[in-house]
């Protein structure tokens, strides 16, 4: 059997990630796909608890090389427990946020460079996506659709960081345009989901699905 496909959604915060994911959750199901949904922060019992001390507000101490390897930690476990099973037994995974998540909030946002790519790389143990969708939104027109005081730890944080994160994402989808669909997030939720769509049937041809 053939290796199942693998699809993930990156974006700054208030970008409409979880729509998008939604629909194109129930586009795939319409094909024919049942997806393991999945998420990050968490999708194991064990991911879900590094979740809860990564965007705990009170953690306002934690360093920022302790935060890329709980971020690191939790995807290890995801990968080793849900999306290499999955994957191998030919289903499809879609997956909220994943390595490029790292590259983008630690590597640039937190300035910590190439180091986030190499523990990264061993925590996902070869395990990329097929292709990544990248919901480019101005970070500024994202966070005002969040209420302030249901922000998490990484969301309070100001505006720059959010720039530099949102800078971060544009950098990866420039070395890994095959992977990484850019998405004007700008748009309509029906025009953004329109082109997911087109792209997803793309891939899912290509792969005989
Ligand atoms: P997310 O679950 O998308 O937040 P929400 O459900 O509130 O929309 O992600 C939680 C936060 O964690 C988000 O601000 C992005 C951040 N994050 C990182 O900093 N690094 C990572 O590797 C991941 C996966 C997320």
């Amino acid at each position: 059997m053939s290796r199942g496909l693998f699809i993930t959604f990156e974006g700054s915060d208030g970008a409409g990630k979880s729509t998008q994911i939604q629909l194109a959750k129930e586009y795939l199901e319409s094909i024919g796909i049942e997806p393991i949904m999945t998420r990050e922060p968490g999708g194991t019992s064990i991911s879900e608890k590094l979740r809860d001390i990564l965007l705990d507000k009170e953690n306002s101490e934690m360093s920022p090389i302790a935060e890329m390897m709980i971020y690191a930690s939790a995807r290890a476990q995801l990968v080793a427990e849900v999306i290499r099973p999955a994957i191998e037994r030919g289903e499809t995974v879609v997956c909220d946020r994943y390595i490029d998540s790292s590259i983008a909030y630690q590597g640039y946002g937190r300035g910590l460079g190439d180091i986030v790519e190499e523990v990264n790389r061993v925590a996902i143990d070869g395990v990329m996506p097929d292709i990544t969708f990248f919901l480019d939104l101005d970070p500024a027109v994202g966070r005002s659709r969040i209420r302030s005081d249901e922000m998490d730890r990484l969301e309070q944080e100001k505006l720059d960081f959010h720039y530099r994160v949102y800078n971060g994402y544009k950098k990866v989808a420039e070395a890994d345009p095959k992977r990484v669909a850019v998405i004007d997030a700008s748009r309509t939720i029906e025009e953004i989901s329109l082109e997911i769509r087109t792209i997803l049937k793309e891939v899912c041809d290509r792969k005989g699905l």
